[in-house]
């Protein structure tokens, strides 16, 4: 049985695919105060992700999850030897930042109730990839972004912080994503915050 350490803050598993701007922005809480967590492993399944040279230049640990030549797919075995390596570096609480594979058992077994995503729409609406695109396709007056617990489907856990950003008239895609994202960065430190301080009370 693993012991949460929650009155040390939060120990983080980082996954994802992109840029890790949302990873930078948690670190960029940590490091002013407003969230007390540290990040213990950085995770990718694409080897050239600029968000394994972000972890590394601020002197985190790294790795590549290899899942072959599959490009959506994240087979089972992968799946366990990736909550392997996690538990192995001390994580506590997964957090998906861009991450683009499912997330499946044993991992949900292996965290449960400890694995995060953000999404860049307002759940339930637009799940799955480009969600901003999505949005503007639609014709929406107004998007978002939403933090919420990973579940066995495709963006359908049960939210925990959500906030809304306005589609404005002349807005493209990209302009879209960077007002969508601006929101997220402020949003996945305020949700990991607002969990350690529950987990506290609970404690
Ligand atoms: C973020 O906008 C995140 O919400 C999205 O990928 C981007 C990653 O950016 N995630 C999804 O669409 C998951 N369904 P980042 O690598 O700069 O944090």
């Amino acid at each position: 049985m693993r012991t949460i350490q929650s009155g040390k803050g939060m120990v983080l598993g980082i996954l994802g695919s992109g840029s890790g701007s949302n990873m930078q922005a948690i670190l960029d809480a940590i490091a002013e105060g407003s969230l007390r967590a540290r990040i213990a492993l950085v995770l990718s399944d694409r080897k050239d992700a600029f968000i394994l040279q972000r972890a590394e230049r601020h002197g985190l640990a790294t790795g590549v999850i290899d899942c072959g030549s599959w490009a959506t797919k994240f087979p089972d075995e992968v799946q366990q030897a990736t909550a392997e390596r996690l538990l192995a570096a001390g994580v506590e609480w997964v957090c998906l930042a861009g991450f683009m594979r499912m997330i499946k058992q044993p991992l949900l077994a292996a965290f449960p109730n400890r694995i995060i995503n953000i999404h860049p729409s307002l759940l339930p609406a637009f799940p799955g990839v480009a969600a901003w695109k999505q949005a503007l396709d639609a014709g929406v007056g107004e998007t978002g972004c939403t933090v919420h617990w990973v579940d066995e489907g495709m963006d359908t856990g049960p939210v925990i912080l959500q906030g809304k950003v306005p589609v404005l008239a002349g807005d493209t895609a990209e302009l879209l994503h960077q007002r969508i994202q601006q929101l997220e960065h402020r949003l996945y430190p305020a949700a990991l915050q607002l969990l350690s301080q529950r987990e506290n009370h609970q404690n």
